[in-house]
């Protein structure tokens, strides 16, 4: 009997140790420690073992019933733990989508334009300085030889931003004050461009956006004339659109500039595209920078980065520039 109690045991642990699957588990513990099961039957023999053998059997079977029962709540527990740790691994979601290489972009066609006009004047002997985008009314205008109530000072559709008194702080309309915070901060001979953005209060078509970039120009030394600006933007144009692009100016009016002019470039094909203003630094000007315009002179201008980038990639609507639509901008 004993003998048979230990022959039960050593192979229902074995069969609880191969079991895999909580199904398994469950159908050994039934044939084990079930009715018909070996333990269950040896018990039921107890009652005809002569008494001296009874207490002896009694406690092996006992021993071997927990033995069986422990073994197998250990393994329930392992098992468990596995069917959990496989639940966990397929319900996982892969958030960082590892498998796919992320594409490399690009600049966007304005910075682009923006970076290569800044490499064409460091070309040309230039430095690069950089102003605040919202500005006082000061640099934005009277600097600039408009004084309050000075009519041209309509000439630019500015945003005024609600800050100090009523109109004493501007959305800067252009990138004219940053040439009275470098004449301010850097001692003459001063060859600068300050690119940055701008805005105005105009309503978006082909040619005009409410935000948009310029780069300014600034020349400040001795026995500057008219003539350095003309060559300067001549040979501007033939560095950034080519041998076969040529420059004129036309007499315009700016109040901060005199004379004045406007700057157009004529196409390989005959066209001409007006892109920006420029003229020689106004008197006034220079005083307002602290420079004394009796012993320097200067010229300045003014470009449209935008529309430049509009030219260089023959784009027929600045609008689309600014659509962030994939398709478009992946195209450059
Ligand atoms: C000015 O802003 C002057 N500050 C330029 C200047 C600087 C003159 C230094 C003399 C000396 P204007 O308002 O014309 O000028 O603007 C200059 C250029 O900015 C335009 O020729 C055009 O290319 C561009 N521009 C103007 N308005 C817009 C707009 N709404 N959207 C896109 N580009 C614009």
């Amino acid at each position: 009997m004993i003998d048979d109690v230990a022959h039960a045991r050593t192979d229902g642990l074995t069969a609880i140790a191969a079991a895999r699957t909580m199904d398994e588990l469950r159908a050994v513990e039934a044939d084990l420690l079930g009715k018909r099961g070996p333990l269950a039957r040896a018990k039921a023999g107890l009652g005809s073992l002569p008494a001296e053998q009874r207490r002896d059997a009694g406690r092996a079977l006992n021993e071997a019933m927990a033995a069986v029962q422990a073994a197998a709540d250990e393994r329930r527990a392992v098992l468990v733990a596995e069917v959990r740790r496989a639940q966990l691994a397929s319900e996982r979601l892969d958030l960082t989508e590892a498998h796919r290489k992320p594409s490399r972009g690009h600049a966007h066609l304005v910075t682009q334009a923006t970076e290569r006009l800044e490499d064409t004047f460091i070309g040309l002997g230039f430095q690069i300085a950089e102003g605040p985008e919202v500005e006082t009314d000061w640099y934005a205008f009277g600097a600039l030889n408009m004084p309050s109530s000075h009519p041209a000072r309509s000439m630019w559709d500015t945003l005024f931003v609600d800050h100090g008194p009523p109109g004493s702080t501007v959305l800067r309309p252009h990138t004219s004050p940053v040439q009275i915070r470098v004449m301010e901060t850097t001692p003459p001979p001063i060859y600068v461009v300050m690119p940055g953005r701008v805005f105005r209060r105009d309503t978006a078509d082909a040619t005009h956006m409410p935000v948009f970039h310029q780069i300014e120009g600034l020349v400040v030394d001795r026995g500057i004339t008219f003539p350095d600006l003309a060559g300067t933007i001549e040979a501007f144009t033939k560095a950034f659109f080519g041998a076969e692009f040529t420059s004129r100016l036309r007499p315009s009016y700016f109040p901060f500039t005199e004379p004045s002019a406007e700057f157009d470039i004529r196409r390989p094909d005959g066209t001409w595209l007006e892109l920006g203003g420029c003229g020689m630094v106004h008197p006034n000007v220079l005083t307002a920078g602290g420079l004394d315009p009796e012993e320097w002179s200067g010229f300045a201008f003014g470009f449209g980065i935008d529309r430049m980038a509009k030219e260089r990639h023959g784009v027929a609507d600045l609008r689309e520039m600014f659509s962030n639509d994939i398709r478009f901008i992946e195209q450059f």
